[in-house]
């Protein structure tokens, strides 16, 4: 993720200037704070409306603001706007403002903000065949290269000419990723493909009535959000929930019923490194699901239950070599025996431990207390502390795992 990082997007002339605005968007999807700013060619090919709409802020295109409601002659303050940024990134850069990033020719604003950037420059060019492959080109993106500014290489397809060959810049998806992996450096979950279950599960007795628990389905989301941002290529298989997961790379599926749960799990698991299983998943579903409202009239009903698949069973014993898995145990009487129990009878390689009886804990709550059980009676107590930290901690261990 991007929260709290501002980054710069700089356009120049180029039919490519489209893709900034998906750019753009992707930047906001990340969270990052993003700000526009055109050179006067780049205003034929997209407009500051179009980017001041998609980034929420002004666009700046020339050192003198446009009058507004009287004021005039307000003087853009390039300095600042090359101060503000943490990543200055030219987005389609065309071969007229390449060569004047290599000779410092300030004839617009862009230049002015790039000559007092203090933040790494990166460049995707964009450009025909022939310019693309033209030996001033080549020279001055090596000159670029060598005083550390990042080329984002143009890709070989279709040119706007018609012409096919290398010359197009970079998708927009593919620079926002490379954007975010450089501002959250991986980790050894980097690559992996992690399998996360989270939030509750409803089991249907009517129509309009199910049997569920209190689980918000946070700490699923966070752990596939905190998976993403080391990384990992998440499937996150979520109980209904209000949670939003941030990170776009995520894969969500939303379920409702332990049966779903578990038909997405064991269609999935054997693509996977490894799995979490934080859901709390009901035990027991009603037998049968009555098609229509159940009317009340008798005083007393029975509802026949009947055992749901253990998820986290059917993984931990079917597991490769290479797999692992991580489950969760909520107790409330005899916290650790319970848990050695499940970590044994569910062939699972660590059990994060929470009870019910710590003030803080569980279900809902932004914090939790937790223990992590492994074989051995290798135990480890964590303080009551935000479950995003905990759950960062557990991945620091899952990296071990995997490592
Ligand atoms: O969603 P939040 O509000 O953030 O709350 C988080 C949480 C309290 C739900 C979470 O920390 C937690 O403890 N999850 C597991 C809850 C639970 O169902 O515990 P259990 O002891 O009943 O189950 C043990 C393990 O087996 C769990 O990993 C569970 O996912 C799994 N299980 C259980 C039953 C079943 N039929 N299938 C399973 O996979």
């Amino acid at each position: 993720m991007l929260t709290g990082k501002k980054i710069l997007v700089g356009v120049t002339g180029s039919i490519a200037a489209y893709k900034s605005a998906y750019l753009v968007r992707e930047l906001i999807r990340l969270g990052a704070d993003v700000r526009c700013i055109l050179t006067p060619a780049a205003r034929e090919f997209i407009t500051p409306l179009t980017l001041s709409t998609l980034s929420k802020n002004p666009v700046a295109v020339d050192f003198v603001k446009p009058e507004k409601e009287g004021k005039a002659g307000e003087w853009e303050n390039h300095v600042k706007l090359g101060m503000w940024a943490d990543l200055f990134i030219i987005a389609p850069l065309s071969a007229n403002t390449l060569s004047k990033l290599v000779t410092g020719n300030c004839d617009n604003l862009l230049m002015a903000v790039y000559l007092s950037a203090k933040c790494p420059v990166w460049i995707a060019p964009a450009m025909d065949l022939d310019m693309y492959n033209h030996f001033s080109t080549k020279e001055n993106l090596d000159k670029l290269k060598s005083k550390g500014i990042k080329i984002l290489d143009a890709k070989d397809g279709e040119l706007a000419s018609g012409l096919e060959g290398k010359g197009r810049m970079e998708e927009p998806y593919e620079i926002a990723k490379e954007i975010d992996a450089f501002f959250n450096p991986q980790s050894k979950l980097k690559g992996k493909k992690i399998l996360i279950t989270g939030g509750p599960t409803y089991e249907a007795i009517d129509p309009v009535r199910f049997i569920g628990n209190h689980s918000s389905g946070k700490t699923g989301v966070l752990l596939a959000d905190a998976c993403a941002a080391r990384g990992a290529e998440v499937f996150l298989i979520t109980g209904p929930t209000r949670e939003k997961v941030k990170n776009p790379y995520v894969r969500v599926l939303h379920v409702q019923s332990a049966d779903e749960m578990m038909s997405a799990v064991e269609h999935n698991w054997f693509d996977f490194d490894a799995g979490i299983f934080s859901a709390a998943v009901a035990d027991y579903r009603p037998e049968n699901k009555a098609p229509e409202k159940i009317k009340k009239s008798d005083d007393r009903i029975t509802l026949n239950l009947i055992k749901n698949p253990d998820i986290l069973k059917w993984a931990g014993l079917n597991k490769k070599a290479h797999q692992r898995v991580i489950g969760f145990a909520l107790e409330t009487e005899n916290e650790i025996e319970n848990a050695q129990k499940k970590l044994e009878q569910k062939r699972a390689d660590l059990i994060v431990l929470n009870s019910l009886k710590d003030e803080g804990a569980g279900f809902g709550h932004d914090t939790n207390k937790v223990t992590f059980v492994q074989a051995n009676n290798k135990i480890r107590n964590f303080e009551l502390s935000q479950k995003s930290v905990l759950m960062s901690q557990l991945l620091d261990e899952l990296e071990q795992m995997l490592s």
